[in-house]
């Protein structure tokens, strides 16, 4: 711990308030207010949690304002550049690159938990042909509870890490099987010899008719973007299987939390968003009328794929992603694509307005995934699939981190309690 300190002057205290300042690595630094109630009464109010650092965390550092990710301290460019998705999962899982060994283990342990038990495939059955993959998905990860019993002990090391062995081999064959369901084609099994991506695509786009050969342009591209998704500290989805985790509920209703909040628009759901976007525009003409909705107050039209809670500044994944959109949509010959030139187009415009300059809004993560994966073959309601099956690593790992950590508690926030003070209870007679 440093020794910077902190103080508070307010109307309400009798004295000076002296706090701890806690420093990272790197970093802003944080005020310990955790006596803070029990010595002065007195909470601190942070909606959305602005300013707020709900834990302490060694597994990825973000710095918004200058555009840098980084893995267990590893820039997300050079692992983008080198690694695969299944060392990055290992890293952080971990906190250090695999040797060849330890990454032949891990892959090996990883490629043997795809399948999933077969009554487990009949849930699917239990859906409408027309539901949403990321429904079937929040399902079916929850209900992997009640199968797997032996590795459900979160005091147990070896417990939490067969979960989270088990989870990341079978998110993607829960995904294509959802996939599957949708299109009204046979689940394809799992074949362990492919590699994680090549497996998955084989789920995905194999027919039990037909051999199926992967392509190494998707199966880089795809496995890029997983390495793009796996972690981004606390955001919703990760802080939701932090606090979930927090109670000791069993783990793979903890990951189900995570799909459930990744869903939404403002988070993994943007990468779909983004898409029905720029098919709602249609062409370059109407990119100033879609500019003006989406700086109008009274309208609740946004720039899907732009903006970010952390990044200010151009998100350095998006870099990244529209470097291999563009190589992707090459090497399919697909070079003139109409959305990815219209994406092209209102990025250019939205980067030379005030509007969005001054609130820094810059291309996110999601606003070139989608047409890499449209690209691909990969319809748009499951891309948030994919965001889930990638973050999955980012997941396991910071539950396993809380739950080794021995500051760990019960999450538990309190409030600004603002609703009517104490009142006596009204007879219906006497009511107005
Ligand atoms: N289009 C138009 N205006 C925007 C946008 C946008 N996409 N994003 C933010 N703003 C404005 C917002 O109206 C506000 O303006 P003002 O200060 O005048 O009230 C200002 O920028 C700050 O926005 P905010 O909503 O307070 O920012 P936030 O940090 O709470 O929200 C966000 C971040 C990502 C939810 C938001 O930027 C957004 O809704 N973006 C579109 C959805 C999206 O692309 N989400 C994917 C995020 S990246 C993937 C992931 O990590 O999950």
């Amino acid at each position: 711990m440093s020794d910077k300190k902190a103080y508070l002057d307010c109307d309400s205290c009798e004295e000076r308030i002296e706090l701890d300042v806690l420093s990272g690595t790197v970093g802003p630094d944080a005020v310990d207010i955790t006596q803070l109630y029990g010595g002065a009464g007195l909470f601190t109010y942070d909606p959305g949690f602005l300013s707020t650092a709900s834990c302490g965390s060694a597994i990825t550092y973000i710095d918004g304002d200058e555009g840098i990710l980084r893995y267990r301290g590893y820039p997300i460019e050079q692992l983008a550049a080198k690694s695969s998705f299944l060392e990055v999962s290992y890293l952080l899982m971990y906190g250090e690159l695999p040797n060849e060994d330890q990454l032949s283990t891990f892959t090996n342990k990883i490629m043997h938990h795809t399948m999933i038990n077969e009554a487990l495939l009949r849930f699917f059955e239990g859906f409408h042909c027309d539901a949403h993959p990321m429904a079937m998905m929040v399902g079916v990860v929850g209900s992997l509870s009640a199968f797997y019993h032996d590795s459900i002990d979160m005091q147990d090391e070896a417990h939490r890490e067969l979960a989270a062995y088990r989870l990341l081999a079978k998110m993607p064959t829960i995904a294509a099987a959802a996939y599957k369901h949708n299109v009204g084609e046979r689940v394809m099994y799992p074949r362990n010899n492919l590699s994680y991506v090549g497996n998955f695509l084989q789920m995905m786009f194999g027919l039990p008719c037909e051999d199926y050969a992967v392509d190494p342009l998707a199966e880089r591209a795809v496995d890029l973007l997983f390495i793009l998704h796996a972690d981004h500290e606390q955001n919703a989805s990760t802080s939701s299987v932090r606090l979930v985790g927090s109670s000791g509920a069993n783990p793979f209703a903890c990951i189900a939390a995570g799909v459930a909040s990744l869903w939404g628009p403002a988070h993994g759901g943007a990468n779909e968003a983004v898409l029905k976007m720029l098919e709602e525009i249609g062409d370059a003409s109407q990119i100033d009328k879609y500019i003006d909705k989406a700086k109008d107050k009274d309208d609740p039209f946004r720039l899907m794929g732009f903006g970010h809670r952390v990044y200010k500044n151009y998100d350095p994944r998006a870099k990244i992603i529209r470097e291999v959109c563009l190589q992707v949509l090459e090497k399919l010959a697909d070079s003139n694509n109409p959305l990815f030139e219209l994406a092209h187009r209102l990025e250019e415009r939205a980067l030379h307005d005030e509007y969005f300059l001054e609130r820094g809004l810059y291309p996110n993560v999601d606003y070139y995934s989608g047409i890499i994966y449209r690209a691909l073959g990969i319809p748009e309601s499951m891309f948030t699939v994919m965001f889930a099956i990638a973050r999955t690593a980012g997941w396991v790992s910071h539950w396993m981190e809380m739950l080794k950590d021995p500051k760990h508690r019960i999450g538990r926030p309190r409030q600004l309690y603002v609703g009517a003070d104490q009142r006596d209870y009204v007879p219906m007679e006497e009511r107005t």
